[in-house]
């Protein structure tokens, strides 16, 4: 199974921002962990990280071609505001979990909405940064290698 993992807006800040909505892991400590994840459960993993809308669509659309069977995306504050990362999304039918950090409810209202979450295998929030090797886990184990 290849998993890819996408990171969205400000994410590249992990580490030094805001450390005690986001901890203290930078985004290679991160990234580091999913692939060690994804290879003990037999799979491999990719990684992205974009400030910009547009360069997270186009690496979706590449997805279908560099053969990912599943995708994990914490799409930052896109997740609240973007239609087309969501299309993107729907556009390559490659199914997805949306992962966010913190618990968005327990926060602002505007971070309660999100455009990814109907249409998600499933929602992880509020694990901290652990809940990416939740999910990269999970992909490894559950989802289906596609044709
Ligand atoms: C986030 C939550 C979003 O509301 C926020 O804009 C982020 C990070 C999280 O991982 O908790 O950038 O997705």
């Amino acid at each position: 199974i290849h998993v890819l993992v996408i990171n969205g807006p400000n994410l590249n800040l992990l580490g030094t921002r805001e450390p005690q909505t986001y901890g203290y892991d930078t985004l290679s400590d991160v990234e580091e962990k999913c692939k060690r994840a994804a290879e003990a459960a037999g799979g491999r993993c990719s990684t992205f990280q974009s400030n910009y809308e547009g360069a997270i669509v186009e690496r979706i659309h590449h997805a279908k071609a560099d053969g990912v069977d599943g995708i994990v995306i914490n799409a930052g504050a896109y997740t609240h505001t973007s239609v087309a990362i969501r299309d993107a999304l729907l556009g390559v039918t490659i199914p997805f979990i949306e992962l966010h950090i913190s618990n968005v409810h327990a926060r602002e209202s505007f971070r309660h909405h999100s455009y990814l979450s109907d249409k998600a295998v499933a929602v992880v929030c509020g694990l901290g940064v652990s809940g990416y090797d939740y999910c990269v886990t999970h992909v490894c184990k559950t989802f289906k290698k596609r044709e």
